[in-house]
């Protein structure tokens, strides 16, 4: 029986690990997570999601709060269509995480970055524009579009130098999204050089409606495959969304499929961005805990926990100083929620709502999004003695992907309790 090590991805003429470790905003997959992948000769992702905020995180920089006073007067402002982001703040944030992480890059792998074009950020084209001009400058190995069609990304890009040498590769969940994109793409002479093929599994927003349960990976990625032949193309095919063991990733590279994009196995790493409480609600999830649920106001189903604290804690947007979900100066939630606050002017934090306010909620963890197969993550490690799971480590996670055979997984070393002498 083969692991995926038996397997390479052949992107720009080199052989990585066929491993990717997928996009996850907001800073899930963080700068240490991406970094493993490569050392470890696979793909990593960072996500350029509220990168601003991120920023301020890391290096101390105060950009949400100096938009958050700039824009102060326009909190009691129904429309929000002044709050604009300020585009070379755009561009040095991200060109400076970008920097940073490329600069820290060791090993044969690559580090690219899941830009999501529902994050229109008030002025979805320039801001689109900027992220990924700046990305580019700062040295990104490769752009992953995601949370959309990309019809008109591309061109936005077109005259950038390192347009045709950086990858670019689409996130579809069917062959027809990637034939719109590759009409697109043909104009430019430019044809991504991988495609992402998705399936209904997967955690974050998804790529179908509510019938997603009538769909299923495997057939997508033969469709996409013979939609290719037809079209004499051989774009490289990245499945992902429920590859949950190295056996399953290894019947998908047998498949048609040219690597596998995983991510829920990484989010309970120590490498994560969440913080350890969540990692441990993630491992004690049944199958009954998670759902798939329309709370996320970019219009796309997302599957989360439950027990999500942004499905019941309501609260009032942020949009001065956050506002990367404003489309001409508004959110469907901050519609709901000033229409749910005119029946209850009293009570400006609990107001009910159907639609949750992702920037804050995402911010703060609230939204605890993950894949379909979150709930067999207990049996990838450890109970310890005080009821709490063992973190592994994304090597750990990723060395299993790599090299386990019929479907067994490799459970992390347990650590040597010290000697009491
Ligand atoms: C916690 C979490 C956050 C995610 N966030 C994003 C995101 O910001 N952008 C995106 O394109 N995909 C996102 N995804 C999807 C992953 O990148 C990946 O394609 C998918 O989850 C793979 O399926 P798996 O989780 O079953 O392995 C997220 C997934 C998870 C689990």
């Amino acid at each position: 029986m083969k692991c995926v090590d038996d397997f390479r991805l052949v992107l720009g003429g080199k052989e990585y690990v066929p491993i990717v470790i997928g996009g996850m905003g907001v800073d899930i997959s963080t700068a240490k997570l991406a970094l493993e992948a490569a050392r470890l000769g696979g793909i990593g992702h960072i996500s350029d999601a509220m990168y601003m905020d991120v920023a301020d995180r890391y290096f101390g920089t105060g950009y949400t709060e100096t938009k958050a006073r700039q824009y102060k007067k326009y909190i009691p402002v129904h429309d929000k269509s002044d709050v604009l982001f300020d585009l070379a703040v755009v561009e040095e944030a991200t060109k400076r995480q970008v920097a940073d992480v490329m600069e820290r890059k060791r090993g044969d792998g690559m580090i690219f970055i899941n830009c999501m074009e529902k994050l229109t950020m008030n002025d979805a084209r320039a801001t689109l524009r900027t992220r990924l001009s700046a990305a580019m400058d700062a040295g990104i190995d490769g752009i992953t579009l995601a949370a959309g069609l990309h019809q008109n990304t591309l061109k936005l890009i077109e005259d950038h130098p390192r347009f045709r040498d950086v990858k670019i590769g689409i996130i579809v969940s069917s062959h027809r999204a990637l034939q719109i994109f590759l009409r697109r793409s043909a104009k430019l002479n430019r044809l991504p050089d991988y495609v992402v093929v998705e399936g209904p599994l997967a955690g974050g927003h998804l790529g179908f409606g509510l019938d997603w349960a009538k769909y299923d990976l495997r057939t997508i990625v033969k469709d996409v495959n013979r939609f290719q032949e037809k079209e004499g193309l051989s774009i490289p095919v990245i499945a992902g969304g429920g590859i949950f063991t190295g056996s399953d990733a290894v019947s998908f590279l047998e498949d048609g499929a040219s690597a596998v994009q995983v991510a829920t196995r990484f989010a309970v790493t120590k490498e994560s961005g969440l913080p350890d409480h969540v990692k441990q609600e993630y491992f004690k999830a049944t199958e009954d805990d998670i759902e798939v649920n329309m709370a996320s106001p970019t219009g796309y189903p997302m599957r989360m926990l439950k027990k999500s604290p942004a499905l019941w804690a309501g609260v009032q947007p942020s949009c001065e100083a956050f506002g990367y979900l404003l489309d001409n100066g508004t959110c469907p939630y901050l519609k709901e929620y000033y229409q749910a606050l005119e029946g209850n002017p009293d009570s400006r934090q609990m107001v009910k709502t159907q639609k949750v306010c992702l920037c804050t909620h995402m911010r703060n963890h609230y939204v605890w999004t993950c894949g379909h197969y979150a709930y067999r993550l207990k049996d990838t490690t450890y109970k310890l003695a005080d009821g709490t799971y063992l973190l592994p480590t994304a090597e750990q996670v990723f060395r299993d992907y790599q090299f386990s055979k019929d479907n067994q997984i490799a459970l992390p070393e347990l650590p040597v309790p010290p000697f009491k002498g």
